[in-house]
């Protein structure tokens, strides 16, 4: 890979160790993939937050760093709500390793919103065109499909040395000619969600990139949704919508893949007739007009199994009357985490989710059983249909 003179003293270690070890990463995986050189980045999103994911290693790992990250930088979801830990259950040893995981993060200046959603709190944070390098699959997604920037899916090692470099490897999908389509999948349904649309066609298509031709038209939070699912079930960095998300570029349909999906084959995803100890949403992180909808839907009921609604916390700060509706039906609106990361998801039996992508998750990473439903199942399933 080709670097500048600036780059090379980086990586001989005249700015500092923490500079020279970004570096030798981003180095490395230019030559992996074949990099050129290394490109401008806008932002960064940072996974390696849990400490159910990172461990005592990755505490180390970052604590070890030393300096401040040269573009805005923004944190993954971690293990617990940062400031209700308590009554999550989460246990004493967890949160003071949680915090020491988030304080190693301050400072290196990242910014502590610590969610899968940037996007919805920030606007400048990425913009059409623009070279990212976020971690979080449903992020990522996002950020190519809808919002038309360029990022990989980014480690989180690889995107904290972005961060703090400014900088990335330009290959993958910061390159024109990796983003046309690989599959062409047409859905004959009328559809109101779209997580088991992705969560089957992920398992289609795998790390290709699906333009989908569909009657029903996607809203955003729609496609954070599909993007989620998809990334989830397959590893789906970057899809399109005809007629709704940004045109792919000119490529020869003919070498596509196409692929029908009918009703009766999104439908085989959902299945509300089991018992559940806990119910889940906001997977990804909810935006403000999913918890009005959630409010709304709540309205006048009670809960009866554990309702978990997760979001940015910059998000329900914004809205304390709006969650101050949610919480005294007695469901709980939870920040700074979620339910595949936080270890408090374990000490339950099944989790009913609205999300193609937790569904995809919750059984190998929380180790219990999951089931999908529509929000109003969801909500249903949470209310004991009161
Ligand atoms: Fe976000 Fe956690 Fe789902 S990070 S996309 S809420 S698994």
């Amino acid at each position: 890979m080709h670097l500048t003179k600036d780059e090379e003293l980086l990586l001989q270690g005249e700015r500092g160790d923490t500079l020279r070890r970004a570096m030798e990463i981003l180095v490395a995986l230019g030559d992996i993939y074949g990099a050129e050189q290394l490109i401008e980045i806008k932002s960064a999103q940072i996974a390696g937050v849990s400490y159910k994911t990172i461990g005592d290693a990755g505490l180390e790992w970052i604590s070890d760093l030393d300096g401040k990250v040269a573009v805005p930088s923004i944190l993954n979801p971690a293990g617990m709500d940062l400031l209700r830990w308590r009554e999550m259950s989460i246990d004493e040893d967890f949160a003071r390793k949680q915090l020491e995981i988030i304080n190693a993060y301050r400072r290196l200046g990242v910014t502590i919103e610590c969610t899968c959603t940037p996007y919805l709190l920030y606007e400048s944070i990425a913009s059409r065109g623009d070279h990212l390098a976020w971690s979080e699959s449903s992020a990522v997604s996002y950020a190519n499909s809808v919002i038309g920037a360029m990022t990989n899916r980014e480690g989180g090692p690889s995107a904290l040395a972005a961060a703090l470099v400014g900088k990335t490897p330009l290959y993958g999908y910061h390159l024109e000619e990796n983003r046309v389509p690989t599959h062409v999948i047409r859905v004959d349904a009328d559809l109101k969600e779209y997580g088991a649309l992705g969560f089957l066609v992920g398992k289609i298509v795998g790390d290709g990139v699906p333009l989908f031709v569909m009657r029903s038209r996607p809203d955003r939070d729609d496609l954070k949704a599909l993007g989620a699912a998809m990334a989830a079930s397959g590893s789906v960095a970057l899809y399109y919508v005809k007629d709704v998300t940004q045109e792919p570029p000119e490529h020869d349909e003919d070498a596509c893949e196409f692929v029908e999906i009918e009703e009766e084959e999104i439908r085989s995803v959902y299945d509300s007739t089991i018992d559940v100890d806990i119910v889940a949403l906001g997977c990804p992180h909810c935006s403000m007009q999913e918890l009005e909808r959630i409010a709304d839907l709540l309205e006048g009921r009670k809960v009866s199994s554990e309702l978990w609604i997760c979001t940015a916390r910059r998000i329900a700060e914004s809205a304390p009357e709006l969650v101050r509706r949610i919480e005294s039906t007695g469901a709980r609106v939870i920040c700074d985490t979620c339910m595949v990361v936080s270890p408090a998801s374990e000490r339950f039996k099944h989790m009913m989710v609205n999300s193609g992508k937790a569904l995809a998750y919750i059984p190998g990473m929380c180790g219990i059983s999951a089931s999908f439903g529509s929000l109003e199942e969801c909500i249903d399933a949470a209310t004991g249909g009161s």
